[in-house]
């Protein structure tokens, strides 16, 4: 046990299962992704109401381009309501909505109405909704070597001066503290190229519970059960 509460300010979720909740219903995936999308917002109310600052949710990777032309198509649709009502709900509330990945690859009204959202809450302060969209950690990752590498040929810095907060500054995730906790629904232990170099000292959290399943009591028992985790940070605990 620790001696003293951990910080927790930052919960970084990836919301998987959707698919296997509408099959195990005999439903096509595409039910299994708008009652995800409902979870989505009872989660993002419930972090709200527990104090949380900082939700930032896997919505999209690069490699789901990958799927089914029909199933991509659904998602998108269904991404393009929740921009037009369900986002403005958020606004009202307080929420700050940031979009991280890979925009080029997305649809561009879709990418317009990410703009405008993103600046219509830039001054909210309650919580900062983070949605990562099209997004996968390495490719956030070369884009940063690139990117310094183009500030250094010009000389606008010099290869001294890149270090760990300047590299954190050329991530998508400028200005976002590391998530204190991560959490996998549907039982798979893996990352799936998710804040590779953000997850680097956050508690893990596997619930088997798929996304749709997903509910407010079990996000607060991984939070309860999260306040008693020893963080060390590779250092020993004082006696
Ligand atoms: C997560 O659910 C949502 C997205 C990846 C878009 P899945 O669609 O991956 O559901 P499973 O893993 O097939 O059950
Ligand atoms: C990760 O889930 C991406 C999202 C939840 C958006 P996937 O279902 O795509 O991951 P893998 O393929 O099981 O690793
Ligand atoms: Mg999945």
């Amino acid at each position: 046990m620790s001696s003293e509460e951990n910080r927790l300010e930052h919960i970084a979720i990836i919301m998987d299962g959707n698919g296997r909740w509408a099959k195990k219903r005999g439903l096509p995936r595409t039910l299994g992704h708008r009652k995800g999308a409902e979870v989505v917002k009872e989660i993002c109310k419930a972090a709200e109401k527990a104090g949380i600052k900082y939700l930032t949710l896997y919505a999209f990777s690069t490699e789901n381009w990958k799927r089914s032309e029909d199933e991509v198509a659904s998602l998108m649709d269904l991404l393009r309501q929740y921009l037009k009502s369900d986002f403005q709900e958020l606004h009202e509330r307080g929420v700050r909505i940031r979009f991280i990945g890979e925009r080029q690859m997305l649809p561009a009204d879709i990418v317009e109405n990410m703009v405008k959202l993103e600046d219509q809450t830039a001054a909210n302060d309650k919580m900062t909704l983070c949605i990562a969209l099209s997004y996968g950690s390495r490719q956030e990752i070369v884009h940063a070597a690139r990117r310094l590498a183009l500030l250094a040929k010009r000389g606008d810095i010099n290869v001294d001066d890149i270090d760990k907060k300047l590299f954190s500054d050329m991530l998508y995730t400028k200005d976002i503290p590391d998530p204190d906790i991560l959490i996998r629904t549907s039982g798979e232990q893996r990352i799936s190229n998710y804040l590779l170099w953000q997850l680097a000292y956050t508690e893990f959290f596997f619930t088997d519970a798929l996304w749709p399943d997903f509910n407010e009591k079990q996000l607060l028992e991984i939070i309860d059960s999260y306040k008693s985790r020893e963080r060390r940070y590779g250092k020993i605990k004082a006696e």
